[in-house]
């Protein structure tokens, strides 16, 4: 019989892309810094036509995840142990991401360190190679210093435009928003998230 880890987990050889996961064309949409699953195993759950991978490079996270899915209710779930940078180009199919699930990236706040955030423009440009046109990125972190710049970096790039008159909302955007462990305990300690949704154009 075959386990959850070798249904959900995928290990692909180099140079395999990841839109080959699954064997059928439904839109394909991506978690980055899937951590303990609370999205992962929620929100696709809500969308059953559509695939979803997240990619988490920790492999205790993995775990964590394993241990929220279920082979009944996300078949349309897969998870792969990566570091997700500019090297996503290489990922994916061309033009083929339907949308993008980003929250609470770490926010690296020294400023020795910003070089290390996800979202700049070499991940930019690349990210906007893998989403097809009208693709939505939604972004949430409770770091307003990362907040701010994450509309800076999304909006100097020519590929996306924000869909919020206020690109940095209190209040969540998404048809159904699922509250992660980090969410939650951020909350407790009075941190609330920022969210954001741009369009790859
Ligand atoms: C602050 S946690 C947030 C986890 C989850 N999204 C949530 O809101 O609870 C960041 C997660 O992203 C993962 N992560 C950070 N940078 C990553 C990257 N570049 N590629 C893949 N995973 C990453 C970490 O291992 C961690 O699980």
């Amino acid at each position: 019989m075959i386990s959850d880890r070798e249904y959900f987990v995928a290990d692909p050889a180099e140079g395999v892309l990841l839109n080959n996961l699954f064997d059928n064309s439904n839109p394909l949409y991506v978690e980055i810094g899937s951590g303990k699953g609370e999205f992962i195993s929620r929100y696709p759950q809500t969308h059953p036509d559509w695939n979803f991978i997240g990619i988490e490079m920790s492999e205790k996270r993995i775990i964590n995840c394993l241990k929220k899915l279920s082979t009944e209710r996300n078949a349309n779930v897969r998870l792969v142990r990566r570091f997700a940078d500019e090297n996503i180009r290489d990922m994916f199919q061309s033009s083929s991401v339907s949308g993008v699930f980003i929250q609470h990236p770490d926010p690296w706040p020294k400023r020795k360190h910003h070089r290390r955030r996800l979202i700049q423009q070499n991940f930019l440009d690349s990210l906007a190679s893998i989403l097809i046109p009208n693709a939505k990125v939604q972004v949430s972190t409770d770091h307003s210093e990362y907040a701010a710049w994450i509309v800076e970096e999304f909006l100097q790039n020519p590929n996306f435009t924000s869909l919020q008159d206020d690109p940095i909302q209190l209040h969540p955007n998404l048809d159904e928003h699922i509250v992660t462990w980090f969410e939650e305990e951020q909350r407790r300690h009075g941190y609330h998230p920022h969210f954001m949704l741009f369009e790859r154009i």
